[in-house]
């Protein structure tokens, strides 16, 4: 069902109306019920009945230029345009006669006689709504000549690293404009000029590369014509062959098309059906998949007794082998518990799955962790102390019924675009936003969009600054009582109250300290409390501090407290960072849980697993990641199977993690390129990416949604395929046949999942929220409907504690860090794309203030210094940072941002304060010594490498 011949999906021509009432209406002699606000051309489509079109599209609002879809409606004058007619009671419709013929026909004959004649060379032939319009109406010849003024020779803007933009194909229809303004939320295109002159521009003239264009590709999918077309489909031609799959970036979790010819990926188009996108992509996912068949892509085991020796390429068979026989070897010695693994956000839930259990029952311990530890893991910690689930509650779809958005420690335009426009949709609409953050994000003030509050917190405070808006909602009788009297635990909500309305926790009692104004927040939090639907997302700006956890706690307690649980447009929303990190998470990749969030501890649990697998379970949790990274360097961790995911770029205090991984025997690491962790690694497993394997992502909604194969994996196997023959050759079988027995068994064995399957999923239009069992056969889309997961809302009570990162007087500003669009985390994949036109470095966002005291300019290299670490980065100066702050993206590897921050972490979780680390600045002329290190050992380890020996045996069957 969901692998088919590429075709274009239905377009109704006009967004559907949400209306409940109907009336009726006749087209073409038949009568039919229509929702009130349907047009008459949705109206005909629904009735299956097309009527032509060119400047219509469902998912833009009519705007009625092209004059093509001309219908005949009894009692009116004239032929208006279907397309911007609403449906009226009774109406009696006629769409296809003589006249509509001969008008239509003129139409597009006008347009043709202004569009070259090419179409057996031009890159859209074949998928070109002007030609197939042009056929619709019957168009045999064109009466006026090229002599006169036209368009034909306009120069095409090849600037985008993406896409073309020829406007001798244009024909002014306005779709790229409007789906810039409507669906991504850009405003980058206009028309310029009138009439015959009109042409689109992007921003005053510019090419589309200098202008706000963010590369989304929602003009490109608008445009009918091939004046916006992909260069991949210039330069191959038209797909043959569909496929739909998952984007493997971020926890939007977009639905695309993969469009192939055979095996090669000729553009990936965002599903018009996808429930988490609804047919909208970003720059990454519509566009930077390069990198998967990139020429760094590392296709042969390796294995190496040393990191000072060079690389020796094995056959996968010598490789596994190998690595089994170390860890052997090192549980032989060292004991049991002197190995780990860490599995990957990046995988799919069925191979993190597999990580988790080839640590527990192949390797006999519960010494496996996540990269959630470092971004989500207060999350879970939080939302299960509070509601009972350690997972969001809303579908993305929710912001459409919400009033008031308050979005916290979050960056949605640059870390999870598909979100950030829909909500900027729903914001144009009239819902109100507040913004907590210490930078001034893109929504601050974006076109179209205005923060009613941005509440400019500053780092390491965002407790004291919730706690002060509970005290304001408390003390000013602003909690919906009839929500917590009949949802809450009453003792829990007294106390809570009692805490939070003390004068020490009032808003001008905390200014001194989060850097608020207290009338601001003040006017946030009645906002917030009185504006109607009242929805919270958030990101790693709250989670990644030492009071992420008690953080997560405060935003859970503000939702209870306003009654904003439980229905649409409402709820507390965790932006995951990653793909697949809500996956990783509820697929037991944490050492004290099993599947499904239930404690190692719990006998009938561990029970359950060790029936079905076959094997003891240690009753007692194992090392977390900064855990084994001690043990290590004391001597007691040695072995380390690292599957996708890259600890020495993404973890803080790169130097103490350099150190431990450079005092183990044996680190096994599965990539898809030699990233900065496999540079320390013994056995190198070459990794697949998304496309090449079958499985499942779990995104921000909870929504688990299908990823298919498109090619053979270009090492030979799937990274599920790997864990396999690892815990084979360790003496455990596994012996599954396709990702779906792996995902039955994760049904079989996790009561929240107990009802998905792969069927289940294709059978539900391809995903589905968890949980899905006997209770929610179909999956739930909003949780703690009725009651929380838990039973009754728990309130904590959030005290403020300072972090221990405070300014000195030796490390006076404070240094937080986020993610920029076109890059994605620790950039192995976008790096390897174009992407890098639009960001090729980090660099240091500091305020003018802090730079003038300092004599630094944009362009200079600055070096910061914590205590953890000094690197060096080029400054760009700006008023996007306040004073006393500065700020910096991690996607490159030279630039070190985790050489500086420290291991300072959340008390409940250990997940690192990424977000606050104390430090000096300076302009200095050259790299620091961190950097020039890095550089030497980097240049050691390519030339390693370069020279591994090359005489590989046989390929994999
Ligand atoms: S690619 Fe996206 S942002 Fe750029 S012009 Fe097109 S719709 Fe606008
Ligand atoms: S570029 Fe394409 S979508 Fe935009 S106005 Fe021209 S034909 Fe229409
Ligand atoms: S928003 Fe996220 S999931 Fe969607 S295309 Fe962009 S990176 Fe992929
Ligand atoms: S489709 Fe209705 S006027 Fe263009």
């Amino acid at each position: 069902m969901l692998e088919t011949v590429v075709k274009r999906d239905r377009d109704f021509g006009t967004p559907a109306s949400t209306s409940t009432e109907t009336v009726r209406i006749t087209i073409d002699g038949t009568e039919c019920e229509v929702a009130i606000g349907t047009s008459v051309m949705r109206a005909a489509a629904e009735a299956g009945i097309n009527i032509p079109k060119l400047c219509a599209s469902d998912n833009l609002e009519a705007f009625g230029s092209c004059r093509l879809c001309l219908v005949q409606i009894e009692g009116r004058r004239g032929y208006p345009a279907s397309c911007t007619t609403p449906v009226e009671a009774g109406m009696v419709i006629q769409t296809e006669t003589p006249k509509l013929h001969d008008l239509r026909r003129n139409v597009m004959e006008l347009y043709i006689s202004d569009h070259p004649l090419d179409c057996l060379t031009c890159p859209a032939n074949g998928d070109c709504e002007l030609q197939d319009m042009a056929g619709v109406v019957g168009l045999r010849n064109v009466r006026y000549g090229y002599d006169g003024a036209n368009h034909l020779d306009d120069a095409t803007d090849a600037s985008n690293p993406y896409f073309d933009y020829d406007p001798s194909k244009c024909i002014v229809c306005s779709r790229c404009v409007r789906a810039c303004d409507e669906v991504q939320g850009t405003f980058a295109l206009t028309v310029d000029g009138r009439g015959f002159e009109s042409r689109i521009t992007a921003g005053q003239n510019n090419s589309f590369l200098e202008s706000d264009c963010v590369s989304c590709g929602a003009c490109v999918q608008a445009c009918p014509t091939s004046s916006l077309t992909e260069k991949t489909v210039i330069m191959m031609g038209q797909a043959e062959h569909s496929v739909i799959t998952t984007c493997a970036y971020c926890g939007v979790g977009c639905a695309f098309k993969a469009e192939m010819k055979g095996e090669q990926v000729v553009r990936m188009v965002p599903w018009k059906d996808g429930q988490a996108n609804r047919g909208h992509s970003c720059v990454k996912g519509r566009f930077a998949w390069g990198y998967a068949t990139h020429q760094d892509r590392m296709l042969k085991p390796m294995i190496r007794s040393n990191i000072a020796d060079p690389w020796q390429e094995v056959s996968w068979d010598e490789a596994i082998n190998y690595a089994a026989s170390e860890l052997k070897r090192i549980q032989g010695q060292y004991g049991r518990d002197s190995i780990g693994g860490i599995t990957s956000s990046r995988c799919t839930n069925e191979e993190t799955y597999l990580v988790q259990k080839l640590v527990r029952a192949a390797f006999g311990t519960n010494n496996v962790d996540t990269c959630a530890r470092v971004c989500h893991s207060p999350t879970g910690y939080g939302l299960k102390t509070t509601l009972g689930e350690s997972a969001g509650t809303q579908t993305f779809d929710s912001v459409m019924h919400t009033d008031v958005v308050i979005v916290m420690g979050a960056n949605p335009s640059a870390a999870h675009p598909v979100f950030a426009s829909r909500l900027k949709r729903r914001l144009r609409q009239g819902a109100k936003l507040i913004v907590i953050d210490p930078r001034a994000i893109e929504l601050v003030e974006a076109p179209h969009v205005k923060a009613d509050f941005h509440l400019p917190v500053r780092p390491g405070t965002n407790t004291a600054l919730l706690t002060a808006m509970a005290h304001v909602i408390a003390t000013e009788g602003l909690i919906n009582d009839a929500f917590v009297a009949e949802r809450c635990e009453t003792k829990a909500f007294d106390e809570w109250r009692n805490f939070v309305s003390q004068p020490q926790n009032s808003p001008e009692a905390m200014q001194e300290i989060t850097g608020v104004s207290a009338s601001d927040l003040r006017g946030a939090a009645r906002l917030f409390a009185t504006g109607g639907n009242g929805s919270i997302y958030y990101g790693l700006g709250v989670t990644e501090h030492s009071q992420g956890s008690t953080t997560v706690m405060a935003i859970a307690n503000l939702a209870m407290a306003t009654g904003n649980l439980g229905r649409e447009g409402v709820g507390v929303n965790p932006l995951r960072g990653q793909n697949n990190v809500q996956g990783s998470c509820d697929m037991g990749s944490f050492p004290h849980e099993l599947p499904g969030y239930r404690h190692v501890s719990d006998d009938a649990v561990r029970h359950q697993f060790e029936q079905d697998w076959g094997v003891t379970i240690q009753a007692e949790p194992g090392l977390r990641l900064p855990n084994m990274f001690d043990a290590a360097l004391s001597g007691s961790f040695k072995g380390l199977y690292c599957q996708g995911e890259d600890i020495v770029q993404s973890d803080p205090n790169t130097q103490h993690v350099t150190a431990a991984l450079a005092s183990m025997e044996c680190i096994i690491v599965q990539d898809i390129f030699l990233n900065e962790t496999a540079k320390y690694a013994h056995v190198f497993l070459p990794g697949s990416s998304f496309l090449e394997k079958d499985g499942t992502f779990t995104n921000a909604e909870r929504r688990i949604s299908r990823v298919r194969k498109v090619m053979k994996p270009q090492a030979g196997f799937s990274d599920w395929e790997v864990t396999c023959l690892l815990s084979n050759a360790l003496g455990y079988a596994m012996n599954y046949r396709h990702p779906s027995e792996i995902m039955d068994e994760i049904a079989r064995l996790t009561p929240t999942f107990s009802g998905v399957s792969f069927k289940k999923i294709d059978e539900l239009g391809g995903s589905v929220q968890w949980p899905c069992n006997d209770a929610a056969p179909n999956g739930t889309p909003i949780m703690h409907v009725d009651e929380f997961v838990r039973g009754q809302g728990r309130f904590m009570i959030t005290q403020y504690v300072p972090s221990d990162e405070r300014s000195t007087r030796k490390y006076p500003l404070l240094l937080t860090t986020g993610r920029i669009l076109s890059q994605y985390n620790v950039g192995a994949q976008t790096r390897r794309t174009p992407n890098v036109m639009w960001h090729d470095a980090d660099r240091l966002e500091i305020h003018p203030h802090d730079a003038e005291d300092r004599g630094i300019q944009s362009g200079d290299w600055v070096a910061i210094q914590s205590r953890a670490g000094e690197t060096t980065l080029r400054a760009d100066v700006t008023e996007r940072v306040q004073p006393g702050v500065i700020y910096t993206t991690f996607h490159f590897p030279e630039s070190g941002a985790n050489v500086v921050t420290t291991d300072n972490s959340d008390w409940a979780t250990d997940c690192p304060e990424y977000k606050v680390t104390a430090v000096q600045a300076r302009r200095v002329t050259q790299p620091s010594e961190w950097q020039t290190n890095w550089s030497r050992f980097n240049d050691v380890q390519q030339t390693l490498l370069a020279n591994r020996s090359r005489e590989t045996p046989e390929e994999p069957a």
